[in-house]
């Protein structure tokens, strides 16, 4: 027997307003046709008004607890993934706590962008296992349209708003039982200028936009998440055969494709929700491993990969039997 953190339940959340490239199209000098060309985009979801990264945790926390078929105050973890806080301070995590009503146990964000939830994983896995609490809710959350600079048609084509969610419960498993088995996180900050925000409480006092190198990002990824899917499976004694779905950050249709490629997974293996999602960051891998999940494509039992790249650069990935 072995000492794992099990996925028990998922959920995720997603603002009322939907987006399609043909609406965007009429404020911002782009196509729909460029738009799912080059990234498979075919619609975002954009927060209104009372929409914030903390209410969609929330909503996304309180389907992951029914789906698990737990109450808030079993839970004595909060880790919360994002780039886009309500607040400066406090943590995000510690307003969906008292949103859900479980105060006093643990409650922090994760800062690494497009790889946060893979980040937030890792860190809640370990705190599992080593008896810091029982069980975690770990979110990945976003509201990256606020941090978008609508007149820059190289970015703001590309984002979207939502959240996801997953419970992960300590238990005492069998060797080839469920649980996160492995998880290898990575981050060069010599990359900062590639994809970064202009803008910050320490440096200008504002908020700031996005600002992203495309093209250099996109090589970036491909490499970057090739390797560490690869660390990961070596890390098993695994190969990309033995891999039921991969779940992977949703930036872009071409960075899935020429991914699997590199590794020989075959196109149906992938989660794809980039399509109707777009690029939600820190959200994006709850928002598809949940999506997956609810109509019946991950099933108990599957061994399933997920993984990430973004700014900082940060990236990583991790293997989890369902
Ligand atoms: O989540 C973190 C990780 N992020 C990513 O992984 C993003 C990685 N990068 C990408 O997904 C792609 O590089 C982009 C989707 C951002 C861009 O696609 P690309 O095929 O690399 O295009 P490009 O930047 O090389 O631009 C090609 C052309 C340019 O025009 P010229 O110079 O060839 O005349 C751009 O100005 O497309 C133009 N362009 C657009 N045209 C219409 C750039 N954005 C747009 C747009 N609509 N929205």
């Amino acid at each position: 027997m072995t000492l794992r953190s099990v996925l028990i339940g998922t959920g995720s959340a997603l603002p009322k307003r939907v987006v399609s490239n043909a609406e965007l199209a009429q404020t911002v000098d782009t196509s729909d046709e460029w738009i799912v060309e080059r990234t498979g985009i075919r619609q975002r979801y954009i927060a209104g008004e009372g929409e914030t990264t903390s209410t969609l945790a929330t909503d996304a926390a309180r389907r992951a607890l029914a789906a698990a078929g737990l109450e808030p105050a079993d839970i004595g973890l909060i880790v919360l993934a994002t780039a886009t806080p309500d607040q400066t301070f406090p943590a995000t995590a510690t307003q969906v706590q008292h949103a859900l009503g479980c105060n006093g146990g643990i409650a922090f964000d994760v800062a690494a962008v497009c790889s946060g939830f893979l980040y937030a994983m890792g860190v809640a896995d370990s705190l599992l296992r080593t008896g810091m609490a029982k069980r975690a809710l770990v979110i990945g959350a976003e509201t990256f349209s606020r941090i978008l600079d609508w007149d820059d048609r190289t970015t703001c084509v590309l984002f979207g708003d939502g959240a996801g969610a997953v419970v992960l419960e300590a238990r005492e498993v069998a060797e080839d039982g469920p649980g996160v088995l492995a998880t290898r996180l990575h981050a060069d900050g010599k990359h900062n200028g590639l994809l970064y925000v202009d803008g910050g409480p320490s440096s200008t006092g504002t908020v700031g936009h996005v600002r992203m190198k495309g093209p250099e990002v996109f090589r970036h990824a491909v490499v970057n998440l090739a390797e560490v899917l690869r660390e990961v499976l070596a890390d098993q004694g695994l190969t990309a055969a033995d891999l039921d779905w991969v779940v992977p950050h949703q930036a872009n249709q071409r960075i899935l494709d020429a991914t699997a490629r590199k590794l020989g997974l075959p196109a149906e293996k992938v989660v794809v929700t980039v399509d109707q999602h777009a690029n939600t960051s820190a959200a994006s891998v709850p928002l598809a491993l949940d999506t997956a999940v609810r109509d019946g494509r991950i099933k108990p039992g599957d061994l399933v990969m997920l993984e990430a790249m973004g700014g900082g650069f940060t990236w990583g990935a991790s293997l989890i039997r369902v």
